[in-house]
């Protein structure tokens, strides 16, 4: 047994298993393949061929350097990848072992690249026992030896990362303790947006943003919505939806009919319910005036009693403070500082007043899109989770990775439409969202969210207030 003699330091054979026939495999790689459409949350999906082979070859490279068994590639029949601790990679494929033996073989690569050890590899090659293989730190260390140009990447990439993200975004720690702790987070963070685009259901891709050294309840604080208990109950009239006359447009954007103010930036402040109830005014004001102004959020820091300012709060409590307080000021007039400071409302410079605002029905994204089409953007609450990493295309984040209870940010709807994928045969409805971390955050301010099935909540809590 040639395998056995291999087993070095480098390598760890963890167990020869029965027999595992690979054509039974075969059968379930191409169910799996076959039902490419629905593919269970957490369940297999199909995995790209080329980038499959590419992960293999790898793979087989670190093996080699570290003694381990040596495989050639002849052919990848199929891949598929499958979320679980880590990503499970499943591979179809002809290999030629170190006998020149070529036989059929499933390989399977569990990777958990937030651990320092390597993957952990099994081939389960037709009529033969199957084979575990792990490629160890000293094998990554083999293989540094051998790449000593690049060992300042591998040394250690999360460091590497970490200073890179430091660099880019003027990160200084206090002190040791702190650089620490944040360290610590990153490599959290590191962990979610592997999780996030491993089981991504639409288009979006994650990655390393301003906020991947902030836990989630700091990054929660800044947002700045409350849950609707905390605040005292809200009681806005149910919205009624009038029935569209004709069909919905398949795609609507305010943006284009000049009811949508540049994006915004609501800095290091919780305040971000402010900025949603200015962008809804915003709207509903150009609607019906015909008048493009923005609309001052300092102003709802300042004088809105029922909320707290940097410390969050609620679009419904400030509907009715802004009715309460008598109206709200030009940005221009009132413009922005970030904290809160004394009330200097001016009653003369009051341009829009308020009536009342209402709820629009929890779960219903039809409602909500003749809602929008006759009336203007709609302010919702949404778990802001996917956000936090979230770097562009249609976000349809895996419903456990963002609960749809746990509403924790503030923005503004402004259109839908629907992206195709043909190769795929894939259609994403989306909702376009304004954000309020400015232009240079996800799609020039802009987040599209996965539209018919209450991702991260967007149903949970659309409300808008009707203007006087
Ligand atoms: C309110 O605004 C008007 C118009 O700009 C101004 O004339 C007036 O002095 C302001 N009042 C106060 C108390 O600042
Ligand atoms: C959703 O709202 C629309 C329009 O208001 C209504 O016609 C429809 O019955 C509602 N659907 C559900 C499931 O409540």
């Amino acid at each position: 047994m040639k395998l056995f003699a291999a087993a070095t330091v480098a390598l760890f054979l963890l167990a020869i298993i029965q027999t595992t026939p690979a054509d039974a495999e075969d059968q379930e790689l191409s169910r799996s393949r076959r039902s490419l459409n629905d593919v269970p949350v957490g369940g297999r999906k199909p995995y790209d061929e080329k980038q499959a082979e590419e992960q293999l070859q790898r793979t087989l490279d670190k093996l080699t350097a570290g003694e381990g068994p040596h495989y050639r590639i002849v052919k990848v029949y199929s891949a598929t990848r499958q979320v679980v601790s880590g990503t499970l990679t499943r591979i179809d494929a002809d290999l030629v072992d170190s006998n020149d033996a070529q036989r059929r073989c499933i390989v399977e690569i569990w990777a958990q690249p937030w651990l320092e050890q390597g993957h952990e590899v099994t081939f389960k090659c037709h009529n033969q026992p199957a084979v575990h293989a792990r490629h160890s730190r000293s094998v990554e260390w083999a293989e540094k030896k051998t790449h000593k140009k690049h060992n300042h990447h591998t040394l250690n990439k999360v460091d590497h990362l970490f200073h890179k993200f430091q660099v880019k975004y003027k990160r200084r720690y206090a002190n040791s303790a702190e650089h620490q702790m944040r360290l610590r987070i990153f490599r959290q963070s590191l962990k979610t947006i592997q999780e996030l685009n491993a089981n991504e259901q639409g288009s979006a891709k994650y990655g390393i943003t301003e906020f991947a050294d902030m836990t989630s309840t700091e990054y929660a604080q800044r947002a700045g919505l409350w849950q609707r208990s905390e605040g005292k109950p809200t009681g806005g009239a149910a919205a009624v939806v009038p029935a569209y006359a004709g069909e919905l447009p398949k795609e609507f954007d305010w943006r284009q009919k000049n009811a949508v103010t540049h994006v915004k930036n609501q800095g290091q402040c919780g305040s971000c319910w402010a900025f949603s109830v200015t962008g809804n005014i915003e709207g509903a004001y150009a609607i019906k005036t015909g008048d493009l102004q923005e609309f001052s959020e300092q102003e709802l820091l300042d004088c809105d009693s029922k909320d707290s300012a940097c410390n969050g709060g609620l679009m419904d409590n400030a509907y009715k403070a802004i009715k309460d307080i008598g109206g709200l000021e030009y940005e221009s007039e009132y413009p922005y500082e970030g904290k809160k400071k004394q009330c200097h409302f001016n009653r003369t410079l009051s341009h829009v007043q308020v009536s009342g605002f209402v709820d629009l029905p929890k779960g219903n994204e039809t409602a909500m899109q003749e809602w929008l089409l006759t009336n203007g953007p709609i302010s919702i609450g949404i778990n802001a989770n996917a956000m936090q990493f979230y770097r562009g295309g249609v976000s349809h984040p895996w419903s456990p990775l963002c609960s749809k209870k746990n509403l924790d940010h503030g923005v503004l709807i402004v259109g839908y439409g629907v992206s195709d994928y043909p190769n795929f045969h894939k259609t994403l409805p989306y909702w376009i969202v304004k954000n309020s971390w400015g232009p240079r955050w996800g799609e020039q301010g802009y987040y599209r969210v996965y539209r018919g099935d209450n991702t991260c909540g967007v149903s949970e809590m659309a409300t808008s207030a009707l203007l006087a």
